[in-house]
């Protein structure tokens, strides 16, 4: 037996049992961090009411009007790709030049200015300025043979392309000429983007958070009150739809600085999120809602940028969130923060 004490016999044993010792604190000590690592991201069993969500938002094309939907009280459906509302899906759906490069409402502002409403599970009825309405059906778009190689924020995914007759619209839409942009469909069935390399040493945030064409992660959150506080520091206040965020929260009583605590949330009884990033700002939401225009003194980002720069590049608005625990919600659910 091993423990026998022969010295005979363990002539070799001193360096193997380096070795196993080795191996030994090697597995004890990676197994003590994935242990650590997942205690910390457990989730919650007490939850506390924080507020109500006011209102629930996503955009079927990326920097695009929110889906129109005229019934109120409807359920919304999230899983780990995106939102989505009756078989219609939070960005799936993007703009690309011929290059096959994204191109986003910071460019062309107007792109604010396309709606779209459900018209079944798989067809969207897009409306805009001076051009009769289009019909997309996802069942009947060119690809997938066709899949073109594009990128959002360089993080590469191919896509498929929506065809000529969608193309020409889009185009018409947004450079007012028959040709020089593309409508493209993220045709996968989970997310297969890469984290945003600006976001990778986030510790909770993981690969399938990356949901469709989404900038950073598939859902975020934007805290109503922070956008009336910003309000009050502007000459003309704008709409929390400028933040293109899906979930907007009225909190029953506001709690300072509750955003840096926040780790887990859920919203009416089962749907589960990961607070996984604060939602850093570009100049998307310099541009008006309602006329598409650019605020000409920078407005919000310069005052937010006063207060709300953190030491980062830009300043921070609203929380990404990765789904944990997928489920319906709607609007006037209760938000509930995880306590641990
Ligand atoms: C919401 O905004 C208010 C006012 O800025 C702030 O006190 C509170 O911490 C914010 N809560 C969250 C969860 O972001």
């Amino acid at each position: 037996m091993a423990t026998s004490g022969s010295n005979a016999t363990f002539d070799l044993c001193p360096k193997s049992l380096v070795g196993v010792g080795v191996g030994l604190v090697a597995v004890g000590g990676a197994s003590y961090l994935l242990y650590r690592h997942l205690t910390r991201d457990i989730m919650p069993q007490k939850w506390r009411r924080v507020g109500t969500v006011q209102r629930i938002h996503f955009f079927p094309v990326k920097s695009c009007a929110p889906l129109e939907i005229s019934k109120p009280g409807v359920e919304y459906d999230c899983d780990v790709l995106s939102m989505s509302f009756e078989g219609i899906r939070d960005r799936t759906l993007m703009v690309v030049n011929d290059k096959n490069e994204m191109v986003t409402a910071r460019v062309y502002p107007q792109m604010t200015q396309i709606h779209s409403k459900k018209v079944s599970p798989s067809k969207l009825l897009f409306s805009a300025q001076d051009l009769p309405d289009l019909e997309l059906d996802f069942e009947n778009l060119e690809g997938p043979e066709k899949d073109v190689p594009t990128a959002v924020w360089g993080v590469p995914v191919d896509a498929m392309p929506c065809g000529d007759r969608i193309n020409k619209w889009f185009s018409q839409a947004i450079l007012k000429q028959d040709t020089g942009l593309k409508l493209v469909h993220y045709p996968y069935p989970k997310p297969v983007m890469t984290i945003n390399p600006r976001l990778k040493d986030m510790p909770f945030i993981r690969q399938e958070d990356s949901g469709t064409f989404n900038d950073a992660t598939s859902f975020m959150l934007m805290n109503l009150s922070s956008v009336a506080d910003l309000n009050t520091r502007l000459k003309n206040p704008v709409d929390a739809l400028q933040f293109r965020g899906n979930f907007e929260l009225k909190m029953d009583v506001d709690e300072p600085y509750a955003e840096d605590n926040w780790q887990w949330l859920r919203i009416g009884e089962d749907t589960v999120f990961r607070s996984v990033a604060p939602c850093t700002r570009c100049i998307f939401p310099n541009i008006n809602v309602k006329t598409a225009e650019r605020d000409p003194d920078g407005e919000p980002l310069k005052t937010l940028r006063s207060y709300r720069l953190f030491n980062k590049i830009s300043p921070a608005l609203g929380i990404h969130l990765g789904l944990r625990l997928p489920g319906k919600v709607k609007e006037n659910d209760v938000v509930y923060v995880g306590d641990r």
